[in-house]
């Protein structure tokens, strides 16, 4: 595929991908995917990984979140990707990468084994961190009821979901990007105990 091919398969790509998260919640919609590439690209350079398959994998990593309930979302996703992905003119050698590395990036009955599934797996966690991170839980505990603090709440998902990301990390490059986002949510998280223990002693 020559540049300027490459650069209009990668456009039909996002176009194609716009249409799908344009039905998913905001904690998940194109914007993530565009950040997951961004990430991705940066790790796949840092990790001498395969550029194009990891930017593919990214932007479509999300397409099937709301899709058949017998499928985890990362199988529903990878089946559209790989029509997608086929209809765009992609080599079956390229479809089969991409597609292994979507369906592993949650590790719900597949593993990451390719680098470029760990580099997927990483940017995906990388956008669960730092100030966006924080956006996204929110977001997220929006669609889903949760309260900020208590049972059940975005601190709970924070504590027991994106605290673990830390050490299922695959790639040394993500570490490295991982830590001082994390460490800024943890301050966060201070901060806002320091805030409601304030209030609670005023007045
Ligand atoms: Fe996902
Ligand atoms: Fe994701």
């Amino acid at each position: 595929m020559k540049n300027e091919s490459s650069r209009d398969h990668l456009q039909h790509v996002i176009l194609a991908a716009k249409g799908f998260y344009a039905r998913k919640d905001r904690a998940h919609d194109l914007d993530h995917a565009l950040r997951v590439r961004e990430w991705g690209k940066k790790l796949a350079v840092e990790e001498d990984a395969d550029l194009i398959i990891v930017e593919l994998a990214a932007l479509l990593h999300d397409i099937g979140r709301s899709g058949a309930v017998e499928k985890t979302h990362a199988e529903s996703s990878a089946g559209l990707a790989v029509n997608i992905l086929h209809k765009t003119g992609y080599s079956q050698d390229i479809v089969e990468r991409v597609k292994d590395a979507i369906v592993a990036h949650s590790r719900e009955g597949y593993e990451p084994n390719t680098l470029e599934a760990q580099i997927l797996y990483d940017a995906d966690k990388l956008d669960f961190v730092g100030a966006i991170g924080l956006g996204r839980l929110f977001t997220l505990g929006g669609v889903q009821g949760w309260p900020l603090v208590g049972e059940n709440s975005c601190e709970t998902f924070y504590q027991e979901k994106i605290r673990g990301y830390q050490e299922h990390l695959f790639t040394r490059a993500a570490r490295v990007h991982f830590e001082p986002l994390f460490l800024y949510m943890e301050e966060f998280w201070q901060e806002l105990h320091n805030e409601r223990i304030k209030i609670s002693h005023s007045g």
